[in-house]
């Protein structure tokens, strides 16, 4: 596969670019996003899904200019495909031909099982949430995928989009009431077996309102973010009953105003279908999906268990060839399970210690003054893939605090600030006994740690660090050193 791929998606409301870069096998990330609001499908559906020729010349135009970028960024396999408004178009033809020859680009009109498949492969595989029901509310359309550990067990496609019930109910009259209905006859259409606590939401309507919800809240990305349906059910109804005016002043942006109050609704009857309690917000879709089904063709598209494409390609991109990471990590782990009967912390966190001391020295190149900042900048922002934004969070305030200072509070709700900073401190540990390879770790007794071939310089560092510590550290010596013993009486 080309090391710089684009996937282009047409969809009724916006068409947007993404630039995928590998940086290995499997290890990608996302290097350029760009969108343009065409709108294809404006005027279409009074007038039996005819695309009209503005919105085509409009879409033409953007597209010309995607391939202009896609060639700058040094793109060498471009997939671009096409949802609901040119699936519904009797002169869907004219439009691929002209594509062709104006921006030289092959159009794939996908049907809407195949969307909601490229949906749920996205959130299989770059969600942490992996069951669930998948809802894309697009612009003519939206797609659900009814997820299970890991595995889709149906699909389905509905009519019913932003601007399909903006342009049928809602333009030049209020019809609610008239939407209502529509959406409800739709949702009719729907296996019987479709219900489930988790949603995980897909696409501009739901990104919109996720977005104002997230900034709300302090939240800083999107994908990975974890709302109570309750909330969007109750903001929906807001939405409903402000003027357009009041939309643009809660945040939504020019291009979001005209078409969120319908994009609200179709989401809202689809939570309340679905009886959902819990909104898993996913900032992949269907471009992640066609990227990942070319990716992952030899391996049933899925990634290989326990591999994850955002903590790989950090490593690829920024982690220094002769790093002690490895030897971190091993030793973290090795604190961890040492003091378990001691410190009781669940073994979840487990995982997010090993994340994070994988990724402890990832800044080191920028220099070894606040490598612990750099380091945790640089895992909270490249973990995009895979993590709840709790345990981004969890993963950057370990590295932060993986030095001499340890947290002084605890956002995290089943996490109590003793068992943080124990956690922290397992890391800063390790990083200072990195050096040791040898080292050995047991505990004698409830609470003490005992390390077995330290070396000389990494004694004297833990002697500064001791005092912070809420459990005691003893060396061969057996000698139990704690703030109250003067260092130099342990050499
Ligand atoms: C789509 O139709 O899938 C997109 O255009 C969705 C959107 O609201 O931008
Ligand atoms: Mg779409």
């Amino acid at each position: 596969m080309a090391k710089i791929v684009a996937v282009i998606d047409i969809g009724s409301n916006s068409a947007r670019m993404a630039i995928f870069e590998k940086t290995s096998h499997f290890g990608f990330f996302l290097l350029e996003e760009c969108k343009s609001r065409v709108r294809v499908s404006e005027g279409s559906y009074e007038n039996g899904g005819i695309l009209q020729e503005y919105p085509m010349q409009r879409t033409l135009f953007a597209l010309k200019e995607f391939m202009q970028r896609a060639k700058q960024k040094g793109v060498r396999k471009i997939f671009c495909v096409a949802t609901s408004a040119l699936r519904d178009a009797p002169n869907s033809s004219e439009f691929l031909q002209r594509a062709k020859r104006e921006c030289g680009i092959q159009i794939k009109i996908i049907d809407g099982k195949k969307e909601a498949y490229y949906g749920a492969i996205s959130c299989l595989n770059l969600s942490h949430q992996k069951s669930g029901i998948t809802i894309d509310v697009g612009g003519g359309s939206s797609e659900c995928a009814l997820l299970e550990e890991g595995k889709i067990l149906s699909m389905a496609s509905l009519d019913i989009g932003a601007i399909r019930i903006k342009e049928l109910f809602f333009d030049g009259k209020n019809d609610v009431e008239g939407a209502r209905n529509f959406i409800k006859q739709e949702l009719q259409k729907l296996p019987k077996d479709y219900s489930h606590k988790y949603a995980l939401g897909i696409g501009g309507s739901i990104r919109a309102l996720s977005k104002i919800i997230a900034k709300e809240r302090g939240v800083a990305f999107l994908h990975g973010l974890e709302v109570e349906a309750e909330y969007y059910i109750d903001f929906s109804r807001k939405i409903s009953e402000s003027h357009n005016d009041m939309l643009s002043e809660m945040g939504f942006s020019e291009d979001r105003v005209d078409s969120i109050k319908s994009g609200a609704l179709v989401f809202c009857a689809f939570l309340e279908y679905f009886g959902i309690k819990k909104v898993i917000t996913c900032g992949v879709g269907v471009r992640e999906g066609v990227f990942l089904s070319d990716l992952l063709r030899h391996c049933g598209s899925r990634f290989p268990k326990g591999f994850n494409p955002s903590l790989k390609s950090l490593l690829d991109r920024f982690e220094d060839k002769k790093s002690r990471a490895k030897e971190i990590k091993k030793q973290a782990l090795q604190i961890f399970d040492t003091l378990s009967s001691f410190h009781k912390i669940s073994e979840k966190y487990k995982a997010s210690l090993a994340i994070a001391s994988r990724l402890s020295l990832l800044g080191e190149r920028l220099g070894c003054h606040s490598q612990s900042a750099h380091s945790a900048y640089l895992a909270f922002n490249g973990l995009e893939y895979g993590f709840s934004y709790n345990e981004r969070s969890l993963i950057k305030t370990l590295i932060e605090y993986s030095g001499k200072k340890l947290p002084k509070e605890s956002r995290f709700k089943s996490l109590s600030l003793k068992e943080l900073k124990m956690l922290c401190s397992f890391l800063s540990l390790a990083k200072i006994l990195s050096y040791s390879p040898r080292v050995q770790y047991s505990s004698p007794a409830t609470g003490v740690l005992q390390i077995d071939g330290a070396g000389h310089l990494a004694r004297e560092q833990i002697l500064k660090v001791v005092k912070n510590l809420d459990f005691e550290v003893a060396f061969e010596s057996k000698n139990i050193l704690s703030n109250k013993l003067h260092p130099r009486m342990t050499f």
